[in-house]
């Protein structure tokens, strides 16, 4: 099969109902304390992407068995300090900044060095915002040129609790610190800018030493260490960030509505909602359930005619994080002038994404004003492209290349899509999907 995809249509109007793949993070996080829990863990919806089949490869190489079915995975956890490895173990984080910062903090006591390393794009990617804090607790970490991958993990039996602030609004960094402060004696303090808590959810589902306490601009985390994880049967809701491109396709289709089913609506995951609410699109929750801690519901959306610009608070910049690439080409479409600012960490994603973002607007004839951490888009109700764009040299970051594919389907003109297994990073079935959708 070519290594691209060509894309010379716009998509028809469509009225489905879809469902898409399992939520990464989720999926990551049920991956990894699974694999320290005592006894055998049943995930169901897991997401099989590459992200976190590398999650299961890790597990693997730490001595944890998994039996991965159709739908269902079987982790057969050995308990706390279970892992079971020879001398010189490296894992292989692949493409995923989740998982090369969050296992670090679980391997921060191991017996024998451990080298992490990563694929181009996570080798480009900085992990002394994890390696600082947890070097804290007494772990010893080397890292290439003091700050990327490839880095070795060297383990303490004598790790001492910590106090940190964290400033980045980060998840993985928060995560990584609660991960490791499992390990340490005594109890670990964090004060974190706000981000999404799936962790957190999680160690309170399973009644860990892991205790909240929500504050208006961040949050305050007491951990302990942790003496055992109960086993954990877990159905992962469907991933926000994966249906964001369908939301936004269906935004800028003609007459077309969609409902996703089943999709995980935690308040630190839904900025793109209350973006798109504002963008005067209309977008609904529908079934609102709870699940283990985790709200879910059906999303409903429609085409929207008239779209507003926005001037996007910044306040929901870490609730965004992953869907400002699909924001922005909605963005093009509104009538006026968006303004999406203190997106500096955009730039530190798989690939840059405020700059190869607003170069693919400048491609469809969209005028953008770009700086380190913010993005002016000249929007244009009109946008028609009549055009060949090519997209290429984007470092295979999943998040471009879908959001290319669904700027061919609303826009028009002759697309060539560069590096076509990209998507696979996150979400295995978008090509299929959108053949559901299309009608040509
Ligand atoms: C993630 C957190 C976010 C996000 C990433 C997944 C997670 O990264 O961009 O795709 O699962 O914790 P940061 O925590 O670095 O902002």
């Amino acid at each position: 099969m070519p290594n691209k995809i060509i894309i010379k249509k716009k998509i028809k109007s469509f009225n489905k109902i879809i469902t898409v793949s399992g939520d990464k993070s989720i999926s990551i996080r049920w991956v990894l304390l699974s694999s320290l829990a005592n006894g055998i863990s049943v995930g169901k919806n897991l997401l099989k992407s590459e992200d976190v089949l590398a999650a299961i490869k890790s597990i693997k190489r730490l001595g944890i068995r998994v039996k991965l079915k159709k739908n269902l995975c079987k982790i057969y956890g050995k308990g706390i300090d279970g892992y079971n490895y020879k001398k010189n173990l490296i894992i292989d984080a692949e493409n995923s900044g989740t998982l090369g910062r969050l296992i670090i903090g679980l391997l921060i006591n191991s017996k024998n060095p451990i080298k992490l390393i990563g694929d181009k794009s996570l080798s480009k990617r900085d992990f002394k915002r994890v390696t600082d804090p947890l070097s804290k607790f007494g772990a010893t970490f080397k890292l290439k040129k003091n700050k990327n991958l490839p880095l070795t993990i060297v383990g303490s039996k004598n790790l001492k609790s910590i106090k940190y602030k964290e400033t980045l609004g980060s998840a993985q960094c928060k995560s990584s610190i609660i991960f490791g402060a499992m390990r340490a004696d005594g109890s670990t303090i964090i004060k974190a800018k706000k981000s999404r808590d799936h962790t957190e959810l999680l160690c309170k589902y399973l009644k860990l030493p892991v205790r909240t306490n929500k504050k208006k601009n961040f949050d305050i985390i007491e951990i302990q260490k942790v003496k055992k994880i109960p086993n954990l049967n877990y159905n992962i809701p469907s991933d926000i960030s994966s249906s964001a491109f369908f939301l936004a396709l269906t935004v800028l289709s003609k007459n077309s509505k969609l409902i996703i089913k089943n999709v995980n609506i935690n308040p630190t995951r839904t900025g793109i909602i209350t973006i798109f609410k504002k963008m005067g699109v209309k977008i609904d929750f529908k079934n609102k359930k709870t699940y283990k801690g985790e709200k879910i519901a059906d999303i409903k959306v429609e085409s929207t005619k008239k779209l507003n610009s926005i001037i996007c608070p910044t306040y929901l910049n870490s609730a965004a994080i992953d869907e400002f690439l699909i924001v922005f080409l909605v963005a093009a479409k509104a009538k006026g002038i968006s303004y999406f600012r203190n997106l500096s960490e955009l730039n530190k994603k798989e690939s840059p994404r405020l700059r190869i973002g607003s170069k693919i607007l400048n491609q469809l004839g969209i005028r953008t004003i770009t700086t380190n951490n913010s993005i002016k888009i000249f929007g244009n109700p009109n946008l028609k492209i009549n055009k060949k764009i090519i997209i290429k040299n984007y470092l295979k970051d999943h998040r471009i290349f879908m959001t290319s594919v669904i700027a061919a389907l609303s826009f028009g003109g002759y697309w060539e899509i560069h590096d076509r297994e990209s998507y696979k990073t996150s979400f295995p079935n978008f090509l299929e999907i959108i053949n559901k959708l299309k009608k040509w």
